[in-house]
């Protein structure tokens, strides 16, 4: 499974790739809204950090509007996917960057039926948001486990990119049902490593070993 950081952040993006763990970046909004800079910044940044798919999002609501923005993003560097929000004006646009030969990122997927849409219109990744769905009280990873199911029937080649993750069961289920890539907010990755039995191993090894002539 592929792991990606949900940041903008470009200290605990370094952070994370330190460790070895870090096969993308995905970025939003309102994480590059917390950061202070412009978006072409963060994103060409990022880029200098993490050699794999680094997603970048779209402002625009309208195809066309969408499209200028992407290409935009897409000249920073051949990393870059663009995100596009899974409406009418986003499928359209989807279909017009794939011809250009932009990847898109298909966000904000609440459904399964929009995931296939999404396939069918060209995404290279679908982002359902899990968490968001189970904090209204839905089922986030039946969504996955429903979008997983439904591009294996038709080997769509759209990798499911499951994002909004909030704890290290929702990874351990995503891998299990079998979705190809997590995107995780650094502080959750740093809790995949965790472990209080690890802790105090490690403690009574390290005094044991002064007992050692
Ligand atoms: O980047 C999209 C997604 O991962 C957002 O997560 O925590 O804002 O629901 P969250």
């Amino acid at each position: 499974m592929k792991i990606f950081i949900d940041s903008a952040d470009v200290t605990e993006i370094r952070d994370a790739v330190s460790l070895g763990v870090v096969d993308g970046v995905t970025t939003n909004p309102s994480l590059v809204a917390k950061t202070g800079r412009p978006l072409a910044a963060v994103i060409r940044e990022i880029c200098e950090i993490v050699d794999g798919p680094i997603s970048a999002e779209v402002i625009a609501t309208d195809a066309q509007g969408m499209i200028r923005e992407a290409r935009e993003l897409a000249a920073i560097h051949p990393n870059v996917v663009i995100k596009v929000p899974l409406i009418a004006e986003g499928l359209r646009a989807i279909k017009s960057l794939i011809s250009e030969g932009i990847r898109a990122n298909a966000t904000l997927c609440f459904s399964a039926p929009q995931a296939l849409l999404a396939a069918k219109a060209g995404a290279r990744y679908i982002s359902p948001f899990l968490g968001r769905i189970d904090d209204v009280g839905g089922d986030g990873l039946e969504l996955i486990s429903q979008i997983v199911t439904i591009y294996r029937n038709y080997e769509y080649s759209t990798e499911v990119l499951a994002a909004s993750i909030r704890h290290p069961v929702h990874l351990v289920r995503c891998a299990e049902l079998g979705a190809d890539v997590c995107t995780i907010p650094y502080k959750v990755i740093l809790q995949l490593l965790s472990h209080p039995l690890t802790d105090v191993g490690l403690s009574k090894f390290l005094k044991d070993a002064k007992k050692t002539p």
